[in-house]
């Protein structure tokens, strides 16, 4: 048996026992356990003390870690070396957000003078179009940015400059447009004034059909209203693929660049972060890429059992392989990270949703878990209810700030509040008899009492993390999106997969594109299976209809 099946073997047996633990016993049993099993980094708490663990667990996993290479991996990552086999690419995103002087070679060449080079670039635009030196075709300064992409080209981007909305310039509004309805992109045109409006139509592969409808919609528009020749002056571009960014219209001198080593979930840092630096200002850009480098150098250079991402990917791994739990909620409280668990969602299951191993073997272990959430306190009069007393255990990470940025009184303390009180509630419940002592003493006797006893208990052993920051600045958010990027790819080094490809994209994306002929022209192309011809006549006959209204 190899060190990895070994370490994967001590684990189960592990956990065969962890079924009789529960998060009562273990915090009365060790008064010391919030700070084992917590840990500050700069400005950002980790707490996993309600998680279902011990000491010995911990251990375990670190073993795992070490048998399954992570720390050989961290280091051919940072190294530039092709950890995306399946597609012979570096993953570099470290690279984009490197604040050091020292090199950072993709084979064999230092990358670092282009990533630099682009930087000076995006600062030189996004400053020229805050300050209004940069306008538009009629000479109006640009109020509205319109960020064209979707997937990476959009979540990661929209994502941050909601956070950070806070620190963005009332007269400069940013949005984003990413779905191929046009009930996205339609009503926004509707309001826009096109004189003042910039759009960034940011794709990687510049291929993208969501992104290229919405970009060709987006430009009749414009050239509708302020003539052919004003599409310059107001379109720019982000992609790695300049033909076809020249192809579309877009002046060279007009697009922003990145590299085939940059994935696109991991591509905010990139020139894709330039509605970030048009929202906020470039210098808080940099801050939230020095904020990215900090947890870089410390997933790079700390102990495994003192490192926060390798921390965190291990009780991912923990819960999904060990207790079986099949999702987890990202809940954060605060409402500027509402896009955080979409963010997440791409961040994660894009990443390990996979059941094939690098080499080509099929994996042993559940891989990634469906992860999904919203912001407390919403969630809590939404589907907190299951969280409570379903039948499911679902593992969540609450997410807070020390202190708010919003100035009104009487909000934040409520906030936290809330946040502690569901924390405490999963781990510990309301058992029967305690729900009882509660009724009893409201003055419910007899069957009431003892059927409503069944109904208000909790059984609590619910596992949570929580992340605690001081305050929502570029900088914070940097180090948390550099923490769930590095869990990501701990995870995946453990499951021996290569996170950085998404080849579950595909076929949809070839099916529409052969299915398109049939739409258009209302056929029913005989090779096709029979619900899908069924669902084509449908609409052919549906659309007639309403046609002919
Ligand atoms: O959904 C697949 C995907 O390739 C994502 O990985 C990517 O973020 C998104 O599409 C957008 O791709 P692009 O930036 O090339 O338009």
């Amino acid at each position: 048996m190899n060190a990895l099946d070994s370490a994967w073997r001590a684990l189960r047996t592990h956990a065969a026992e962890a079924g009789t633990w529960s998060l009562r016993r273990l915090f009365a049993e060790d008064p010391r356990r919030f700070e084992r099993f917590s840990l500050v980094f700069e400005d950002l708490l980790l707490d996993w003390s309600r998680q279902l663990v011990r000491p010995e667990t911990m251990r375990l996993l670190s073993d795992l870690a070490r048998a399954a290479d992570l720390e050989g991996w961290r280091a051919r990552m940072f190294a530039g070396e092709p950890v995306n086999t399946t597609e012979n690419r570096a993953a570099l995103h470290v690279a984009l957000r490197h604040r050091g002087p020292e090199p950072i070679l993709c084979r064999g060449k230092d990358v670092m003078p282009e990533v630099r080079g682009v930087l000076a670039r995006m600062k030189a635009f996004s400053d020229a179009v805050r300050d209004g030196r940069l306008r538009g075709a009629t000479g109006l300064p640009f109020r509205d940015v319109v960020n064209i992409g979707i997937g990476g080209s959009d979540l990661g981007p929209q994502m941050v400059c909601r956070a950070l909305a806070h620190l963005a310039r009332p007269d400069l509004r940013v949005h984003f447009v990413s779905n191929l309805d046009g009930a996205h992109l339609a009503p926004l045109l509707a309001r826009l004034d096109p004189a003042a409006t910039l759009f960034v139509v940011a794709s990687k592969t510049f291929t993208t059909q969501e992104t290229m409808q919405n970009a060709a919609s987006a430009r009749a528009w414009l050239a509708a209203r302020l003539g052919e020749e004003a599409v310059a002056q107001h379109f720019v571009a982000v992609s790695t693929n300049e033909g076809a960014v020249r192809a579309f219209g877009i002046d060279p001198e007009r697009s922003f660049g990145f590299w085939e080593w940059v994935g696109g979930r991991f591509s905010l840092w990139s020139a894709i972060g330039l509605p970030i630096a048009l929202c906020v200002g470039f210098d808080r850009f940099e801050e939230l890429l020095e904020g990215g480098y900090s947890m870089d150098r410390h997933f790079a250079s700390a102990p495994l059992a003192r490192n926060l991402p390798a921390i965190h990917g291990l009780l991912a791994i923990w819960n999904r392989d060990l207790l079986g739990f099949p999702t987890r909620a990202v809940l954060p409280y605060d409402q500027r990270l509402e896009r955080l668990p979409a963010f997440l969602q791409q961040l994660e299951m894009e990443s390990n949703g996979k059941r094939v191993r690098r080499d080509g073997r099929p994996v042993e272990h559940p891989t990634c878990p469906v992860v999904w959430g919203e912001v407390g306190t919403n969630g809590q009069h939404a589907f907190f209810q299951l969280l409570h007393q379903g039948t499911d255990v679902v593992p969540c990470e609450f997410i807070v700030c020390a202190e708010a940025d919003h100035g009104l009184p009487g909000h934040h303390e409520k906030l936290l509040a809330n946040v502690l009180a569901q924390m405490r509630a999963l781990a510990f419940g309301r058992d029967e008899a305690e729900a009882r002592a509660g009724l009893e003493a409201a003055g419910l006797s007899g069957e009431t009492l003892a059927l409503l006893s069944r109904h208000r208990a909790f059984p609590g052993n619910r596992p949570s993390t929580a992340i605690v920051l001081d305050r929502l600045t570029p900088r914070a958010l940097g180090r948390l999106i550099a923490l769930y990027e590095h869990s990501v790819f701990v995870q995946g080094v453990i499951w021996e997969i290569d996170s950085f490809d998404q080849w579950g994209v595909e076929l949809g994306k070839e099916l529409a594109t052969r299915l398109l002929p049939a739409v258009e022209s209302g056929t029913e192309p005989e090779e096709l299976d029979g619900s899908t011809r069924g669902l084509l006549r449908h609409l052919r006959s549906r659309r007639r209809a309403l046609a002919d209204g």
